[in-house]
């Protein structure tokens, strides 16, 4: 019971409370009533929502230019209304704007304004924005092109239902048959078309799809990064797999927070040597001990600048360079401010000079990638990781960095802290379980203890 998200519980149950609402107005007294309840519930869904975001009204207004547009064309081209391009905008606005409200609001809108520019009697308001929000709900959360596909042809077809709900006698079968074939070839033509014209929206938007985020994965920068760095590779790996999974459960777009995290040290490939994970791998030990406290920490937060001038030159797009910039907040590099202090105390002025320079984490997914990644740096050193050891340390490196107030400009609440720290604690003690050695039997190295 611990891991419920109450914001995706609220969705679920205003949608489901919408639905059973206009279905019990549609047969209990008529069509123009069930579009006023309609109108009323999403009134009452973005009252229930408003405390909630800032809305980009620019690409708010570029997505409702294109609508119309797209509206004007089916009207001057004198398409057949089934063709229209709903779902398509179901899919653009989920995509581009990953938010249900806005995308909801959006839709149901559209519906109207398209049925009312086609001069469409009301009923066809029910059918267009039913469809057009289960496309949403079935794009959601795609990864790949063959769930927008599905989506699509799931969507035209429920499409058919609720036509089939509105008019029941009024039509004849073979209307139904002409309507089943126009909704699945514009399910599937949205599809397609999405596909065509979805990176053109993210370049002008400067946002990044889920489904473009999965081309990612095969980045040049991350096979560089295997050959110049491997302990950094590794170390992003299990960053990943950590911010991923606590992601899923505080209800954050778990796919995001992978790949920033695979990305966020990629500004250590240059100067790979002098960070600890790839010290371990190297025949020459701590580059540090020849420099001074101050340069060591110059090289050491330089990271996040070459990171970022890395990132831009390869074209990453701006919600990746946010995890490379704001992965480390504003926090202490702790281990040479201490040096610098024993070493040279009349050359340490402020704590200040010592910090990263931010800015802190502004979203959830690098909230949540900025304490995976002082997790995993604080248990890797534990020398002997036992369950109530990683506990401590998990909670500890997360009441710090609470406590240092890098976690003030992300949305994440206390619960969401604590489901995270419970999420590391159990993937961490996973990881340390798999590698404990079982003992040697009769002198024999037993080789599966690796
Ligand atoms: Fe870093
Ligand atoms: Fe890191």
């Amino acid at each position: 019971m611990k891991n419920i998200n109450v914001p995706k519980l609220l969705d679920t149950f205003f949608i489901v409370l919408i639905g059973a609402a206009v279905g019990c107005v549609f047969y209990l007294y008529r069509i123009n009533v069930a579009v006023l309840a309609f109108f009323s519930f999403v009134f009452i869904y973005l009252i229930a929502f408003r405390h909630k975001k800032e809305i980009n009204y620019l690409k708010l207004g570029v997505i409702s230019s294109f609508s119309l547009g797209l509206i004007i064309t089916v009207k001057v081209l004198s398409l057949n209304i089934y063709l229209h391009p709903l779902l398509l905008l179901a899919f653009l606005t989920i995509l581009l704007f990953d938010d249900i409200e806005i995308s909801f609001v959006f839709l149901v809108f559209t519906s109207f304004l398209y049925v009312f520019i086609l001069g469409l009697p009301y009923e066809y308001m029910i059918i267009f924005a039913v469809s057009s929000l289960a496309c949403m709900f079935l794009a959601r959360n795609s990864r790949r092109r063959v769930q927008i596909i599905k989506a699509g042809i799931i969507s035209s077809l429920i499409q058919l239902g609720v036509t089939y709900l509105v008019f029941t006698y009024r039509l004849s079968w073979h209307n139904y048959y002409l309507i089943g074939i126009y909704s699945l070839a514009n399910g599937l033509a949205s599809a397609f078309l999405l596909m065509g014209i979805l990176p053109g929206f993210e370049w002008l938007f400067g946002v990044v799809s889920n489904i473009s985020l999965l081309e990612l994965f095969n980045h040049p920068l991350l096979r560089k990064m295997i050959l110049l760095a491997p302990g950094t590779y590794h170390h992003s790996l299990v960053v990943a797999n950590l911010s991923e999974a606590a992601a899923e459960a505080v209800g954050a777009n778990a796919l995001l927070a992978r790949v920033g995290a695979y990305f966020h040290d990629i500004g250590k490939i240059s100067k790979s040597e002098y960070f600890s994970e790839n010290q371990m791998l190297l025949t020459y030990r701590d580059k540090h001990k020849k420099l001074s406290p101050a340069m060591s920490k110059l090289i050491i937060i330089n990271h996040v600048k070459e990171g970022v001038e890395l990132a831009r030159k390869y074209r990453l797009p701006p919600r990746i360079i946010d995890f490379i910039q704001q992965h480390h907040g504003t926090t202490l590099v702790y281990y040479f401010y201490q040096r610098a202090k024993e070493k040279t105390p009349q050359e340490v002025k402020s704590e200040e000079e010592y910090r990263y320079p931010g800015p802190k984490p502004q979203t959830r997914e690098i909230g949540i990638v900025h304490l995976a990644d002082t997790v995993e740096a604080s248990c890797r050193s534990i020398s002997e990781p036992s369950p109530g050891r990683i506990r401590e340390v998990v909670k500890e490196s997360i009441a710090k960095r609470l406590l240092d107030g890098q976690l003030d400009e992300t949305a994440l609440t206390l619960n969401d802290l604590h489901i995270i720290s419970e999420v590391f604690i159990r993937i961490i003690n996973a990881t340390f379980h798999a590698r404990i050695e079982y003992p040697r039997s009769h002198g024999k190295e037993n080789i599966y203890s690796r």
